[in-house]
């Protein structure tokens, strides 16, 4: 079969190709990107989705308006003003069918084939693949453990002069990194700023999103694009997410969305809904960053005490992963692919970092979730890992 010349860019991901080798009995994984199903409220779920069949059930099982339902916006924009949003309506943002699609709308709506995008290296790797579908050139600007690093991504927005820049600046996957307010308020191009894990810190909360910043910077508004999502705190089976754009954007976004899906579930919409409307949020927010900072804890005592300084990392203060580079010390695996390949024999998995660069991947580092394994398996799980090092 003949298929379209636009996805020549793109590839099945290494990732995938590693997920295959879970299937082995006793695995312990440190590989998926998921949240833990065991915290959904499915209490308050049940709740909420009953409310969305008895008070509106017309709304909720009829087709729906594309830019969504209009009680979920309302409940979505008092959310961000609760993390300190400023002048945010409803009519601000679309619904859309995860983050990952407003990512594809943004995409389709601004990339052309000549263009260049900036993203973090490393980023999200389903970013990456969706922008090179728009056929861009997609570039990597550096990162450390304060998130983008700016001085770089100033001289590449001089050098390259890119259509958008891609950043997660709070807790970012794969990078775990945390950008600093100051660089927060540096840039004055097109930004997509996406924030699905910035409910999700462990202690102090994170500075505000560039969105919530925008008030400081005049005009910011023009050229700021937000993601935000429900999947990493209450689920990811609903497929919430949001987006707030400039509104000449948001209707070409929502034009585009149209064509795609028409509309997100409006059962799933109104049932997010509810549960907004329920209060149970905070509670839920609460519970979700206590365990997820229990297991983050665990498994950065497991490390250093399993791997020592074979591995790099910043220990993450929020989100979902460690991000780590192999050091190679004493003659140690250097490789993060190598190293996952052991592992996977020790009957432990995680993903190698290589992927997760747009260019010039680093082949040291290596991803580790701790969001799905309890304490015991945490233990249990570093332990493989350091066998495996040493085999
Ligand atoms: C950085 C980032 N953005 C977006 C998404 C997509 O999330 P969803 O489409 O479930 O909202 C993910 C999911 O892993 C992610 O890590």
């Amino acid at each position: 079969m003949q298929f379209a010349d636009r996805l020549n860019n793109v590839e099945t991901s290494a990732i995938r190709e590693l997920f295959k080798l879970l299937g082995k009995p006793g695995i312990i994984s440190f590989a998926g990107g998921f949240p833990d199903s065991a915290m959904f409220d499915v209490e308050g779920i049940r709740e909420a989705s009953a409310l969305a069949l008895s008070k509106e059930p017309g709304a909720a099982l009829q087709y729906g308006a594309t830019e969504g339902y209009n009680p979920l916006r309302e409940q979505l924009a008092l959310f961000m003003a609760t993390k300190g949003v400023k002048n945010i309506s409803p009519e601000g943002l679309i619904v859309t069918t995860g983050s990952q699609q407003a990512l594809d709308l943004v995409a389709k709506t601004l990339l052309n084939p000549d263009d260049i995008a900036l993203v973090e290296a490393p980023t999200f790797l389903a970013t990456i693949q969706c922008f090179r579908l728009y056929g861009p050139k997609v570039l990597g600007v550096p990162i450390d453990a304060h998130g983008v690093q700016v001085d770089k991504l100033e001289a590449m927005i001089q050098q390259h002069k890119p259509k958008l820049v891609y950043i997660i600046p709070t807790f970012g996957n794969p990078s775990g990194a945390l950008l600093t307010k100051e660089r927060r308020l540096k840039y004055k191009t097109i930004v997509i700023e996406d924030d699905p894990y910035g409910d999700l810190y462990f202690g102090e909360a994170p500075p505000p999103s560039m969105l919530a910043l925008s008030d400081q910077v005049p005009g910011s508004r023009d050229w700021l694009v937000h993601c935000g999502s429900l999947s990493k705190v209450l689920s990811p089976g609903l497929r919430v997410g949001w987006m707030v754009a400039p509104p000449d954007l948001l209707a070409r976004a929502t034009m585009c969305k149209q064509f795609s899906d028409a509309h997100t579930s409006t059962f799933a919409q109104a049932t997010a809904a509810q549960y907004l409307l329920s209060g149970r949020m905070p509670a839920t927010l609460n519970k979700v960053r206590s365990v997820y900072a229990e297991r983050a804890q665990a498994m950065d005592q497991a490390l250093q005490r399993e791997l020592g300084d074979a591995l790099a990392y910043t220990a993450p203060q929020g989100g979902l992963f460690f991000w780590a580079n192999l050091t190679g010390t004493n003659g140690a695996v250097k490789d993060g692919n190598a190293f996952a390949k052991s592992a996977i024999e020790k009957g432990v998995a995680f993903v190698p970092g290589a992927p997760f660069f747009a260019n010039d991947p680093d082949l040291s580092s290596i991803r580790l979730s701790f969001a799905t394994a309890d304490l015991a398996k945490i233990e249990e799980g570093i332990t493989r890992l350091g066998q495996a090092l040493k085999a």
